[in-house]
């Protein structure tokens, strides 16, 4: 390789862990990051060695890229064990990469710095400003309801990505990438840098610089991850109106870093915690105006007094001094804690005989007037069933059902796909019906919106509760009361549930196989039980 032995004699060796390739637009621009990185990483005495880690890309992943966060972070961590290597900077930022990174890096336990994406410029169509995610879900309904055309549709998909970069709502990737920097886990401001901005080129040069001396310092993530940096990232995630499938992110984070997290800790958190990012889904702007309006900093800045400032971070100074200089420029962006765009957290977790052990709807992405609701259930098996009925003009439905999706979990879809924003029925569509409530144990994209009840717990596969549902049965949302009900009797429950069948296993060998044998519910995780924080394993011997 032309190495000579004074390139790497004596200097800490740093892994660039890439997720780049052809299929991820969200890091196309990851070739010249990592050469920015290398930079960084020689000006501060280190050798780089760049180290490819599967990229895991929303867009094209089947059967979802759920199935593959688990994997990403074995490959993570596994490749840091194996190889020779004293510290790493971490490159991801589509909705799985963050967590999958993560975890892999926090079971290691190397020195390891996470170098955020960066969200997308604006979208651009006709003269309005378009977002990722939440533009194609609302222009997709009005293309089915017949009011755009074909044509116009494909202008708006050359409008809506024109850069490099993740989804620039609030979505997961958002969400995530904000969370690892209220975490301590990026440099300070990191996550807002859009990613074609040249600031984001110098954040790069800025990683490869610090995590050599973190090398030297010996600074590693589980120094950085406390109980209280979690409450933090819970924090940020209402402020910020995070997407639900954090919730499934962070506790598995915490879960690698040896912390559980209940969900009704999410809960509490999210009643006392203002949303104040006014970020599409749940308000109006888009990541590349947050980044002008001060950015995160700026945002942690404002919910001062409801976080620990004292946490650390990978600067290597504590949360409240990387933050101490930062100011909002545009309070209509990042509004204040006296000026809410929802007065509590953008999630809500809810309980009943319906999902034992939770579900999760985010109320501020909902039409208000269904939070609480009572309606019958209209169920769909499978997706395929879903598919093949929801626009059948003989479906027997109105605007007050209740759609309900079956088999859409961890081990039922399987991956857990963001099916959970069931698409409006076409004839409710041609009357106007934008929202309905709608329930399965999917997730939902967090660009997606509406009273949707996603996460429920134990999935239908498995045999939770949701798999007895029939059409008709009554159901009751309350989300000011956390509740989510099926009027059926326990006696009539327990009937069904003696006639049910286990449905047969979706694989029988391979990764599918072992996913479907390890992956814990969305309640915990949906780790793999193997993965979880155990003793450390031991650094294998050089022979
Ligand atoms: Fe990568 Fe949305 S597709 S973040």
């Amino acid at each position: 390789m032309g190495y000579d032995v004074q390139d790497f004699a004596g200097k800490p060796v740093i892994a660039v862990i890439n997720t780049w390739s052809d299929l991820s637009p969200c890091h196309s621009h990851f070739r010249t990051r990592a050469d920015e990185v290398k930079r960084g990483v020689l000006q501060a005495g280190g050798f780089p060695v760049e180290l490819p880690a599967m990229p895991i890309t929303e867009t094209y992943m089947k059967p979802s890229p759920m199935m593959y966060r688990n994997l990403l972070a074995m490959e993570v961590e596994e490749l840091l064990r194996s190889q020779p290597i004293d510290g790493a900077v971490l490159m991801g930022g589509c909705d799985k990469t963050t967590p999958g990174l993560l975890m892999g890096s926090i079971s290691m336990n190397l020195p390891a710095i996470y170098l955020p994406a960066g969200p997308m410029l604006r979208g651009n169509w006709n003269g309005e400003v378009l977002g990722s995610g939440s533009d194609v879900w609302k222009y997709w309904d009005e293309k089915r309801a017949g009011n755009i055309s074909d044509c116009e549709w494909s202008e708006m998909e050359a409008g809506i990505a024109r850069s490099a970069g993740h989804c620039m709502t609030m979505g997961t990737a958002s969400t995530m990438t904000a969370i690892a920097e209220t975490l301590g886990l990026t440099l300070p401001g990191a996550s807002s840098i859009p990613a074609v901005d040249a600031n984001h080129s110098r954040m790069a040069a800025q990683c490869g610089r610090r995590i050599v001396e973190m090398v030297w310092e010996d600074l590693k993530p589980k120094d950085v991850l406390t109980e209280a940096s979690f409450e933090n990232a819970i924090t940020v995630d209402m402020a910020i109106g995070g997407s639900t499938n954090a919730i499934i992110h962070l506790i598995a984070m915490a879960g690698r870093a040896g912390i559980k997290l209940e969900l009704k800790k999410f809960d509490e958190i999210s009643l006392r915690t203002p949303m104040i990012a006014n970020i599409r889904p749940s308000g109006e702007y888009l990541m590349e105006d947050f980044y002008y309006a001060g950015g995160l900093r700026a945002l942690l800045k404002e919910i001062g007094q409801l976080i620990d400032l004292n946490c650390s971070t990978v600067s290597g100074a504590c949360l409240g001094a990387d933050i101490d200089s930062a100011r909002v420029f545009n309070s209509r962006v990042i509004r204040s804690l006296a000026d809410p765009v929802s007065s509590s957290g953008g999630t809500a977790i809810l309980y009943g005989n319906l999902a034992p052990n939770g579900a999760v709807i985010k109320p501020t992405a909902a039409e208000p007037r269904l939070l609480t609701h009572k309606g019958r259930a209209v169920v769909f098996s499978d997706y395929n069933d879903l598919a093949a009925r929801i626009d059948d003009e003989g479906l027997d439905v109105d605007e007050d059902s209740v759609l309900v999706l079956q088999n859409a979990g961890p081990i039922g879809a399987p991956g857990m796909p963001e099916w959970g924003m069931l698409p409006i029925p076409k004839q409710l569509l041609k009357k106007g019906v934008r929202d309905m409530v709608r329930i399965s144990d999917a997730r939902m994209s967090g660009t997606a919106y509406g009273a949707c009840v996603l996460h429920v717990s134990p999935e239908s596969y498995v045999g939770g509760p949701l798999a007895f549902v029939r059409d008709g049965d009554l159901i009751e949302l309350d989300v000011p009361n956390r509740r989510l009900h099926l009027d059926v009797s326990d006696a009539e429950l327990a009937l069904r549930r003696e006639k049910w069948t286990a449905p047969p296993a979706r694989y029988d060998r391979g990764f599918g196989a072992l996913f479907a044998a390890h992956v814990t519910q969305a309640d915990k995780g949906c780790d793999f039980d193997f993965l979880h924080a155990g003793d450390e394993t031991p650094e294998p011997e050089i022979h």
